[in-house]
């Protein structure tokens, strides 16, 4: 109960009981129909809060709420802008997490509501999305990774603190979404889990900790090697797509960067210093990895993101190169997600999202209050079409203009740099294309149907 201070007994009194009849109610719809689809924009807000963490993640957030009156509840944004494409509605508490499967086909949400929702990516574009549900048994899920092969998703569990995997299988009528647990993992640690992923080489798993430890796993739950980050205390740890690295940031001003190596039979090897981004002058909050580890960004408490070469000879000695350093002011925990083409940045700090080209450096947009509540998670994409946050209920795809932007301009290099005639006309047409999504993105917010 978060709003004790603003309320005298009977109004507390009054919304216990409207919470405890949502939550019935709730129960109810759940057990005789699970149809989600949108329109439940304030339902739930009471039900979620009893077992949210909301209140410590943003301040700012809750001392909004507190000046509220108890009984008009806050309700769901209505959040618009012309880049939004869609916004994906299906769950009735808070998103935390959601990763893309590696055929780019589906995307996975973990939220409050103890359940993972599977969504189509080819319906993002949308009004209606289709959802298949899986339930997460006596708790939640805190964050959500598919498998390589794109048939399981592991979670790490908010009151277990563990690992689970769940299958997702064909129902007995042969529909898909047959979603079962298949592998409860031993516990290994009780500081927090901060991040989880699965190597793309699916050979093994990571889990981060909120204290300096960072667990290697086999996929079967076997430890494979414990790592001391010597960095006070964790506030990010990642899985490199490209499946070779592992890295963590905390109260130090870097970022380490492991390589876990295997032989040639594929056994387990060691876990072995590569590489380290050096140059922030304060903690890193977050990082992040392009799609081939080529390149990474990072933001620092000391109110500047940074883009990194990444694409080095580690082996010889050579360090990253620091392309370039922004400025990004926040005095609060800062997200950064690099989309996998490496051209756009987002970071995300309270309800605002700002997006960055890499190429030249410039703020393309900064967004205000996207969620009703701290962004909790933000990630691109595999085709770079899309950038996806969540931060209350919904998620919202927004078209990832910028990034047709800077294809357009490196296009347009390469058209230069083009030695014969039929390279040229195929860039030429790459470029028309770009330009006609855009102008049909553009188009569509104005509210006008672009002709040809
Ligand atoms: C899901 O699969 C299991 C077997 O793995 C089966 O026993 C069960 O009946 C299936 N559930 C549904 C709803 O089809
Ligand atoms: C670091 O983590 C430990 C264990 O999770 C926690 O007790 C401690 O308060 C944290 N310290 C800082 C500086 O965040």
């Amino acid at each position: 109960m978060a709003d004790v201070d603003s309320g005298s007994l009977p109004v507390i009194a009054v919304t216990a009981a409207v919470g405890a009849i949502v939550l019935l109610l709730g129960l109810f719809c759940s057990v005789i129909k699970s149809r989600d689809k949108g329109e439940r924009e304030d339902d739930n807000s009471s039900s979620n809060k009893s077992e949210s963490k909301e209140q410590s993640r943003g301040d700012k957030h809750s001392k909004k709420q507190k000046s509220q009156p108890r009984s008009k509840k806050a309700p769901q944004v209505m959040f618009s802008h012309p880049w939004l494409s869609s916004s994906l509605k299906g769950h009735s508490g808070r998103v935390l997490s959601f990763d893309f499967s590696s055929n780019g086909k589906y995307l996975a949400t973990a939220a409050e509501d103890r359940t993972v929702l599977l969504w189509s990516v080819k319906e993002f574009n949308q009004k209606e999305h289709k959802v298949i549900r899986g339930n997460v048994e006596y708790d939640h899920a805190t964050h959500v990774k598919f498998s390589p092969d794109s048939r399981a998703y592991l979670v790490s569990t908010s009151v277990e603190n563990a690992l689970r995997v769940y299958k997702i299988g064909k129902k007995d009528d042969g529909s898909a979404g047959n979603i079962t647990m298949a592998v409860q993992f031993e516990k290994k640690s009780d500081a927090e889990i901060i991040n989880i992923g699965i190597a793309s080489s699916g050979k093994f798993i990571m889990t981060c900790h909120s204290d300096t430890t960072m667990l290697i796993w086999d996929l079967k739950g076997d430890l494979l090697a414990t790592i001391d980050t010597h960095q006070m205390n964790n506030s990010h740890g990642a899985l490199s797509p490209c499946g070779r690295f592992v890295a963590s940031s905390g109260f130090t001003p870097d970022v380490k960067v492991w390589e876990v190596c295997f032989d040639k039979g594929g056994n387990f090897k060691e876990v072995a210093r590569a590489f380290e981004l050096k140059g922030h002058k304060a903690g890193v909050h977050s990082f992040s990895f392009s799609s081939d580890s080529s390149r990474m960004a990072s933001v620092s408490k000391d109110g500047t993101w940074r883009f990194w070469d990444t694409d080095i000879r580690y082996q010889m000695g050579q360090d990253p190169y620091l392309l370039y350093t922004g400025n990004f002011e926040s005095p609060l925990h800062s997200l950064i997600s690099l989309s996998p083409d490496g051209r756009t940045v987002a970071i995300a700090a309270d309800t605002s999202v700002t997006i960055f080209s890499t190429g030249t450096g410039e703020k393309e947009q900064s967004i205000d209050d996207m969620h009703s509540a701290p962004v909790t998670w933000l990630g691109f994409d595999l085709s770079n079409r899309y950038l996806l946050t969540a931060g209350d209920k919904h998620i919202h795809v927004m078209h990832n203009v910028a990034g047709y932007k800077a294809t357009i301009v490196d296009l347009k290099e390469k058209e230069k740099k083009a030695t014969s005639q039929a390279m040229k006309e195929r860039i030429r047409q790459q470029i028309e294309e770009a330009r006609e999504r855009l102008q049909t993105i553009m188009g569509e917010a104005n509210g006008t149907a672009v002709g040809k």
